[in-house]
């Protein structure tokens, strides 16, 4: 790449903004463009949405931080998602997690050793009567015990 040249991601930033420059509050659903093209918000994309929709690093820093929805690094293999909201916890959500982490051999927010799971919290699918709630690349399920969870894992 020659120097000063941009890079793909910094390329897709700035038309992404460019995009949606026009709309009241731009910065969240650019964020959501970029998660969803690359799979997660990288670090290296904050100086550039903070220069191009004049705010501050902070700012831009602080909304990928408030929403658990954005990653911070890249899934692999099996993306696995637990709710942990209000419905699910009383479901049994946090035992279930606790299974999850064991049979992955993931924490929330990180991958098995051998890459082949990626473990990530949610706060409310929308499912909240049929908790606890999985998804498991991108299927939603409920009811979700730790033997049902095993299964699910197995059908992947
Ligand atoms: S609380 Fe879990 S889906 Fe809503």
């Amino acid at each position: 790449m020659k120097p000063g040249a941009m890079t793909p991601l910094e390329q897709y930033v700035r038309s992404a903004v460019a995009a949606r420059r026009a709309e009241r509050g731009p910065l969240l659903p650019i964020l959501h463009d970029i998660q969803a093209t690359f799979g997660y918000v990288d670090q290296a994309v904050v100086p550039i949405l903070a220069e191009e929709l004049n705010i501050s690093r902070a700012d831009v820093h602080g909304v990928i931080s408030f929403y658990h929805d954005f990653r911070k690094s890249a899934t692999s293999g099996t993306h696995v998602r637990i709710c942990r909201a209000e419905a699910c916890q009383a479901a049994g959500a946090e035992a279930l997690v606790a299974h999850a982490q064991e049979r992955l051999r993931a924490d929330v927010g990180g991958m098995s050793p051998d890459r082949d799971a990626t473990l990530d919290q949610v706060f409310c699918f929308g499912n909240c009567a049929l908790g606890p709630t999985v998804e498991i690349n991108g299927r939603i399920s409920g009811r979700v015990t730790p033997q049902r969870f095993d299964a699910l894992i197995e059908k992947t």
